[in-house]
């Protein structure tokens, strides 16, 4: 199980997206933030944003899809050239559909679910996922505080992972600093979004180094 570290460039400076991918580029991906403002309370950017920064990042781009109806848009940011395209469990009304269609696009299909919205009933499609979003917050901002409750959950996840041998990536998003990656980590997840601790260090690729090396302790 290798750790990935995925800053998300919700705490960057959105007038200077270029410049703030180069900052970027140790990490592993670069995990972008789509929000409809009916999903979640918040608006960031759409379709022609996220295929920009597909065409100039260095890493690769893992696209996070606060959004609703999520059947009718995700396949998009697939085209868009994203590498991965996760959608919430909350927001589709056929999850291993969706999942097919991501991956014959050619992006790996990850599903989320919210800090309230069991895990389990996706447990069993495993097979058809290539990862698994256990949100840490409330999906909506950015610099919110980890929440501690959601720790059983991904350890729930990692354990039906390995059961099922399928190699999932399971990804946690919201409140991971150093403070928490390590207890996070050991809970099981290999996936760490990190916005505003990664985009609030002074020295960005040390932050980065130092998220990966918590991870792997
Ligand atoms: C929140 C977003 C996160 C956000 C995380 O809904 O999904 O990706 O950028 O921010 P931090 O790392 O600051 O909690
Ligand atoms: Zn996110």
């Amino acid at each position: 199980m290798s750790v990935k570290i995925a800053p998300s460039i919700l705490s960057a400076d959105f007038v200077n997206l270029e410049r703030e991918l180069g900052r970027i580029a140790t990490a592993d991906l670069v995990h972008v933030d789509v929000m409809d403002n009916h999903f979640v309370p918040n608006l960031t950017l759409g379709l022609p944003v996220v295929k920009r920064i597909a065409e100039i990042s260095p890493v690769p781009v893992d696209v996070h899809l606060m959004i609703e109806d999520a059947d009718r848009w995700a396949p998009e940011f697939a085209r868009a050239g994203a590498a991965s395209v996760t959608f919430h469990a909350e927001a589709t009304q056929a999850p291993v559909r969706l999942a097919r269609e991501l991956r014959s696009l050619g992006a790996r299909a990850g599903v989320a679910v919210r800090p309230a919205t069991p895990v389990e009933p996706f447990l069993d499609l495993l097979p058809e996922l290539d990862m698994v979003l256990v949100m840490t917050v409330e999906p909506g901002f950015g610099g919110q505080s980890f929440i501690e409750g959601t720790l059983p959950k991904v350890r729930r996840t990692r354990e039906a992972i390995t059961r099922a041998g399928t190699g999932t990536w399971l990804q946690v998003d919201g409140g991971v600093s150093r403070e928490t990656i390590a207890r996070i980590a050991q809970a099981g997840a290999d996936v760490f979004v990190a916005g505003s601790a990664v985009y609030g260090a002074d020295d960005v690729e040390g932050e980065i180094a130092a998220l990966r090396q918590l991870a792997s302790t």
